[in-house]
């Protein structure tokens, strides 16, 4: 092989030390890329350090903030993915956005190549790879960290053998994606899944023990779906994030300790901090239960389901995620409104409610005066409504 390639470059040890293997190991010059997905980093030294280890001038830093979150998380928070119930699928999110952008640098720059620093063992690689081959599937794929099978130390020490910085110390090496949905953590002592993550783990968010005593009440207001204001002030897509994050990130809010079904059939204990996630997910849940009749609140949590796991699994541009995108945007078209959800050591929860698209009809609802329900039916409905259920019982009495 011979040519470019555009590399997706985090700035640490694998993508690193991947700029330097792919150069000596296959001959190719290396266009890195840098995505900014909302981590709050120094983008201008991770493009010196991309270009200290030997990258082409090409390589760039994108940000790609507002994308991630109109193009990506909405359509997530709108499907209320949450993969087994606790992981708001943060790092699975931003994966084919990355591969997207790669792909997009790889035409303009007439690379023959494009590569990941993921491994072998996890998700990363499948969503990477899936969505490189869905856009282009003539692009060779180079994985370098999947192929140089190199132990974790084997890796620091070729990165001190070329003068690679090594970013993280060899005692505590957790490995960290963070982004606007929230922060992922694996490695070190987390995978004693027995032992509780030490406070070092947690970054997003504080220990609720030390959470303000105060509770704190944030109204979050929802057009089709999507929210747009926190407390009545509309900031913009990328900002509401932000804050969602702080508001319930210093009220301890997001954290999340898992044993987790991996795609490639390991079991791995994860960390996650995702206090914007929990915050806005749940009070979507909120609004939808005031504005989706019954049948499409229910079915949609089914959808939800196989949705975070399309997500997971790499899936993301494939026709049943796109079908089931386009069902979870036609059950939108009403979910406007507001939520008022409490913030309080570690926990968030609902409060309040309210929306012009609301079904709940207190004059329906109501066991006081002014009642419009017709209760007198109710004899009759349930007449009919238990008549299969009255209908099998006598017969296996008489059967047996
Ligand atoms: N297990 C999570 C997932 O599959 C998080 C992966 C985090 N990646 C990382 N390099 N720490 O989405």
């Amino acid at each position: 092989m011979s040519g470019k390639i555009v590399l997706a470059y985090s700035g640490g040890l694998d993508t690193s030390v991947a700029v330097r293997w792919v150069k000596e190991e296959r001959g190719l010059d290396v266009v890195a890329i840098g995505v900014d997905v909302g981590e709050e980093r120094d983008y201008d030294a991770i493009l010196q350090k991309a270009l200290a280890v030997g990258a082409l001038p090409e390589s760039r830093i994108i940000d790609a903030k507002e994308e991630f979150v109109t193009e990506y998380i909405w359509p997530a928070l709108k499907a209320g993915a949450c993969y087994e119930s606790k992981y708001y699928l943060a790092t699975a999110l931003a994966r084919p956005l990355i591969a997207k952008l790669i792909v997009d640098v790889a035409h303009e720059v007439g690379a023959t190549a494009v590569g990941h620093g993921s491994t072998g063992k996890g998700n990363d690689q499948v969503r990477f790879d899936v969505t490189f081959a869905a856009l282009d599937g003539k692009l060779d794929i180079v994985a370098p960290a999947r192929e140089w099978g190199m132990t974790r130390e084997e890796e620091i020490e070729y990165a001190e053998r070329f003068n690679i910085p090594v970013p993280i110390a060899k005692a505590s090496p957790y490995s960290i994606d963070v982004n606007l949905w929230g922060r992922s953590v694996e490695c070190g002592i987390i995978e004693d899944a027995a032992v509780e993550p030490p406070e070092d783990a947690y970054e997003m968010t504080v220990n609720p023990v030390d959470a303000p005593d105060t509770p704190q009440i944030v109204e979050i207001t929802f057009e089709k779906g999507v929210p747009v204001a926190i407390d009545g002030d509309a900031p913009g897509p990328v900002a509401l994030v932000e804050k969602a994050n702080k508001l319930a990130g210093s009220h301890g809010v997001g954290r999340v300790d898992m044993l987790e079904n991996r795609l490639v059939g390991i079991k791995s204990r994860e960390v996650y901090e995702s206090p914007a996630a929990v915050l806005l997910s749940l009070a979507h849940r909120e609004m939808e239960a005031l504005t989706l009749d019954r049948d499409t609140a229910h079915y949609k949590a089914l959808v939800a389901q196989r949705y975070s796991e399309l997500v997971y699994f790499g899936l993301w541009h494939s026709p049943l995620r796109e079908h089931l995108q386009a069902f979870v945007d036609s059950t939108q078209e009403r979910v406007s409104g507001k939520v008022r959800m409490k913030l309080y050591k570690g926990s968030c929860f609902v409060v309040g409610r309210e929306s012009p698209e609301s079904l709940y009809r207190t004059d329906l609802a109501t066991y006081d005066v002014g009642d419009m329900y017709d209760a007198s039916a109710g004899a009759g409905f349930c007449k009919i409504w238990g008549l299969p259920v009255r209908v099998a019982q006598e017969r296996d009495r008489a059967s047996r």
